[in-house]
């Protein structure tokens, strides 16, 4: 039997209704983990971890490398929610069900949400392993998360998008950063639909329409979350050169392992990010 037709606003308050009955308390901090950074959530302590499928009308991945956990927990005394994995556009969902997740954060009312995600480099100067702290985006998968009919209880028609990335939580990014003596490096992330990588040709032309780092993910649900009322932060991690900057070809792998090997770095600033958000 199929399921009964609900309304997104309906299922995304069942989801939050099932989370916010698992644990204590909901915090008002939501990080998403991209590709290869699943072992951040390693740093979450007295977590409890609630697998994707156990949660109402929750998708579940697809993606080699993307595990499917809800965690709730805390860094030290920064309370916060983990996405453990994520969806994407190319796996085939409507961006719906890729923002879905967006949504049950709103309706479980958190105030600022931290997405991270595996990019390449396309700015010349950008080495795997840098850290780039989303400023803006281009939207160029060739589809909008809020296509449809708008339901005024998730938001408004036509949202701003002046301030996408928090200019606040950037300062804060960029100043913990300079505390650790680790450079986050503001930059505009392009976002493609996916899968194949880009070709030379198309890297040169994300390059001329000024943009920094390129991915397949975060832009969608930044958008949600936007309009959903969510402070965004978002960190790209440099895992390689994007297609023609260095000439080397790019694997999958590559992008995986150069996410494990930077998932300290990463670590340490969310650490001191979400203390700052916890004790402003
Ligand atoms: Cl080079 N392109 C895209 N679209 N996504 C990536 C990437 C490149 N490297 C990591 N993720």
């Amino acid at each position: 039997m199929s399921e009964p037709v609900i309304d997104l606003a309906a299922r995304a308050a069942e989801s939050a209704l099932f989370i916010k009955r698992s644990v204590p308390a909901v915090p008002p901090l939501a990080l998403v983990l991209g590709s290869g950074l699943n072992e951040l959530a390693e740093g979450v302590q007295d977590a409890t971890v609630i697998p994707y499928r156990d949660i109402p009308h929750f998708p579940v991945p697809t993606v080699a490398g993307h595990a499917g956990n809800l965690l709730v927990g805390r860094i030290d005394s920064a309370g916060l929610i983990v996405l453990q994995g994520r969806f994407h556009y190319y796996e085939g969902h409507p961006l719906e069900v890729v923002t879905f997740p967006m949504r049950v954060l709103q309706f479980l009312g958190v105030r600022t949400v931290i997405l991270t995600a595996a990019t390449g480099g396309i700015r010349a100067d950008l080495r795997p392993g840098n850290l780039v702290c989303l400023s803006d985006h281009l939207n160029l998968i060739g589809d909008n998360p809020l296509r449809g009919s708008n339901d005024t209880r998730l938001g408004t028609r036509f949202p701003d998008m002046t301030e996408v990335y928090s200019k606040k939580l950037r300062a804060v990014a960029r100043e913990e950063g300079k505390r650790l003596g680790i450079n986050v490096i503001p930059g505009v992330y392009a976002c493609l639909p996916g899968p194949s990588y880009e070709t030379p040709a198309e890297i040169r032309m994300l390059q001329a329409l000024g943009a920094d780092v390129v991915g397949m993910s975060t832009v969608p649900e930044a958008i949600v979350a936007r309009h959903g009322g969510m402070d965004v932060l978002a960190f790209a991690l440099v895992t390689n050169s994007a297609a023609g900057v260095l000439g080397t070809p790019i694997s999958h792998k590559e992008v995986l392992d150069a996410g494990k090997k930077a998932t300290p770095l990463l670590g340490k600033v969310l650490r001191r990010v979400a203390l700052r958000l916890s004790d402003p």
